[in-house]
């Protein structure tokens, strides 16, 4: 196979995983730490809190902790709420179009539930304008300071933390606080890997971050590098405005539909499916074994009819998929019939490659790029040769 750094011409996209920001933003924060328990309903005082960050963790944390009775302060460096979603032209993270792959209605808050029009896969912005309300209903506007950076959190001697801050002006604060609360975020710090033979390409390197509208690749022919949810969404897009796309994978993917069966994948989850204890399977202690054995005993009388539905409909999946239907069909729905059966098996195809069963490993949740290549608007390729294998 080609290699695709060399057959990518003029323009290369990289799309690739965001390091975990704890491990940059946390350097000397490494032992605070904001237990619920430290702040019971009862405690004799109220104690001061500084909350770092006012994405979706911050904005509830301030607010759990004003109806606890607690001062809250939260720092946000940027100019408004809500952290990876709020749409920023030079220094955010999402792009113009960036839908949700989570529905409204589970990334709601219990207490704040969203609109009818936003329960499904809403876009970032109408996200922002829900947690704008959730601020404004729970009156936590006036906690938080924007546009100032916390720069460095210490314990005191006594007891407490001591939490430096920085404007945007450049003013420096320091204070006392009783306790932490460090909301900052997982996906804030890009990962741009490099690949051997970089230094030869003559054309632009980005990361997905970087990526806000199809403008940016109008004319170009783009390599996008990955399917996570970043890139899985935004080949699609790009697909329809650049000469050429070209999606390099270096191995399947598990890929989980937005919508199953006209619905938002994740109204199907449920705690039975996912409450599986752990020490289920992870345990070694031979005296677990009958605890297990009893386990596995109760679980398949719960599974039973689950798995005779699954073997019911896998079976007419694997009918519908090989078409056994369609010569029956009239020539228009045969034609969306055919389609979802591409579809159906590219994605199957897809997850025998990912080696792994579907809740065996974090799904993509998002066909966007699978339609993309059954379409014809994009086109596969292997990894970029000598790129580091999946650790
Ligand atoms: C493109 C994209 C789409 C996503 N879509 C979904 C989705 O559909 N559903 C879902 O559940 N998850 C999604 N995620 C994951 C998402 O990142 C988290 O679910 C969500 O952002 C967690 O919120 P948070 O408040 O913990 O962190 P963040 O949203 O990252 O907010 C952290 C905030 O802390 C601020 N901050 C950081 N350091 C400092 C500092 N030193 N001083 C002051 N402020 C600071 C940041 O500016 C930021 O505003 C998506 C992620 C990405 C990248
Ligand atoms: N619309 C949305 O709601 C949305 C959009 C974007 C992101 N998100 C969320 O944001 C988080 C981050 O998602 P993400 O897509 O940005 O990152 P990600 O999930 O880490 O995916 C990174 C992709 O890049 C590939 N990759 C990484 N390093 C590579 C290398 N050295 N060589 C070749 N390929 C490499 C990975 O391949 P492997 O699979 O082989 O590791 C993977 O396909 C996730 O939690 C996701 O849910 C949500």
């Amino acid at each position: 196979m080609a290699d695709p750094i060399e057959a990518a011409g003029p323009f290369i996209l990289l799309i690739a995983q965001r390091v975990n920001s704890s491990a940059h933003d946390r350097r000397d924060w490494a032992t605070v730490s904001c237990r619920r328990a430290d702040f019971k309903v009862g405690r004799p005082m109220s104690k001061r809190v500084a909350v770092i960050g006012a994405g979706p963790s911050g904005l509830t944390a301030v607010k759990e902790l004003l109806e606890e009775g607690h001062q809250p302060t939260c720092f946000e460096r940027k100019p408004g709420i809500g952290g990876v979603f709020r749409f920023d032209e030079r220094d955010g993270v999402v792009w113009d179009s960036c839908r949700l792959t989570s529905s409204g209605l589970l990334t709601a808050f219990s207490d704040f539930p969203v609109t009818h029009e936003q329960q499904e896969h809403m876009p970032a912005r109408s996200y922002v304008s829900y947690l704008q309300r959730y601020c404004d209903h729970f009156g936590l506007n006036d906690r938080i300071q924007f546009n100032t950076t916390v720069e460095s959190v210490t314990r005191d001697a006594e007891s407490g933390w001591t939490v430096r801050t920085v404007a945007s002006t450049g003013a420096r604060h320091e204070e006392h606080y009783d306790a932490v609360a460090i909301c900052s975020g997982l996906h804030q710090h890009p990962h741009l890997p490099a690949f051997p033979g970089q230094e030869r390409f003559t054309g632009t390197i980005m990361h997905g971050s970087q990526y806000r509208r199809p403008a940016q690749v109008t004319g170009k022919r783009v390599l996008v590098v990955g399917a996570g949810e970043s890139g899985g969404d935004i080949v699609e897009e790009i697909a329809h405005a650049a000469v050429e796309t070209v999606l390099s994978l270096r191995r399947g993917v598990a890929v989980l539909p937005r919508k199953i069966g006209g619905v938002p994948n994740d109204y199907y989850t449920t705690r039975l499916q996912y409450s599986t204890a752990h020490w289920v399977f992870q345990t070694k202690n031979p005296k677990d074994r009958w605890r297990r054995a009893i386990y596995v005993a109760l679980s398949w009388i719960v599974l039973l009819p689950f798995k005779l539905l699954e073997t019911l409909f896998g079976g007419l999946g694997w009918l519908i998929r090989r078409g056994v239907f369609v010569p029956f069909q009239r020539p228009e729905r045969r034609q969306k019939t055919l389609g979802r059966i591409r579809m159906g098996m590219y994605l199957r195809r897809l997850l025998d490659e990912s080696g792994g069963t579907g809740w065996e490993q974090f799904a993509t949740k998002t066909e966007n790029f699978v339609r993309a290549i059954v379409n014809g608007h994009c086109r596969r390729v292997g990894p970029i040769a000598g790129a580091s294998p999946r650790t």
